[in-house]
């Protein structure tokens, strides 16, 4: 078929693909709030693990994993943050809410958690299962862009789920030195990862690193590293030199 003739057909059915594309997301929104009032009604989270591999086939790379993170992973993650602490919480990347609900869970108030993610679908999720957090739908990697209208002071800890190692280097320096500059000194920026080494390449002058022993249940295995600024100004030894703003 010509070029022409192909752009009739697109244009003949342009219309009708909206009105399907409409009425698939009316239907995705129903089924959604139906799901949530069942859940809600008897107590439990339903079909997290189907939510989970629908978006990671839809974007598997912005996913980062098949399946959410196991009770002990997101258990081991809240058991760095202390819920007595002054400020928010930050989380990146909540997905579904295993480290929300653990963190929860370790009496953390939810008004106190702002829910940084991507992905719409778990956003609305988020909403109606913790209505008492900030749930910003946004990029993490543009932290302190996104927090500026919602951090008013020193986070108390920022816990992430993100697959930082599927981003390059630089941009994992980034996201962590600016998540530093974004806490109190001493508060934790927690962060897991199924990769044996640290997701912080290089070092960062003024900034103590611990790891957790490797978490065997979970899909796949992972490892905690948790990062506290100590100093007021940090350095970056590592490749390329990048200067954080406090
Ligand atoms: C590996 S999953 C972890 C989900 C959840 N924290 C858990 O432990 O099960 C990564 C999550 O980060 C979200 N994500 C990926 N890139 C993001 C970005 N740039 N900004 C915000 N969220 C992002 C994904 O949508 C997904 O929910």
């Amino acid at each position: 078929m010509s070029l022409p003739g192909l752009r009739l057909l697109e244009k003949k059915f342009e219309a009708p693909i909206r009105l399907f594309e409409l009425k698939r997301s009316a239907l995705e929104k129903q089924i959604e709030r139906q799901l949530r009032e069942f859940e809600q009604k008897r107590y439990i989270h339903l079909d997290d693990d189907l939510r989970f591999i629908r978006s990671w086939l839809a974007k598997p790379l912005a996913i980062g994993a098949v399946a959410p993170s196991s009770k002990v992973l997101a258990r081991t993650m809240a058991q760095y943050v202390d819920p007595d602490s002054e400020g928010p919480i930050v989380e990146l990347g909540p997905g579904t809410g295993p480290v929300t609900q653990a963190l929860v869970q370790k009496g953390v108030d939810p008004s106190r958690l702002v829910l940084i993610e991507f992905n719409a679908a778990f956003c609305r999720l988020l909403r109606a299962r913790y209505p008492q957090a900030t749930v910003v739908q946004g990029d993490a990697y543009s932290l302190r862009r996104l927090l500026a209208h919602f951090l008013y002071q020193p986070a108390a800890a920022i816990v992430s789920g993100l697959p930082l190692m599927t981003k390059p280097a630089r941009t994992r320096v980034r996201l962590i030195t600016d998540a530093l500059s974004l806490l109190a000194p001493g508060a934790p920026f927690v962060q897991f990862t199924y990769a044996v080494v640290s997701p912080l390449p290089g070092r960062l002058v003024g900034v103590r690193s611990e790891a957790s022993e490797r978490i065997w249940l979970n899909m796949p295995p992972a490892r905690v590293w948790v990062y506290r600024r100590q100093a007021s100004s940090i350095r970056y030894r590592g490749a390329g030199r990048i200067q954080p703003d406090f």
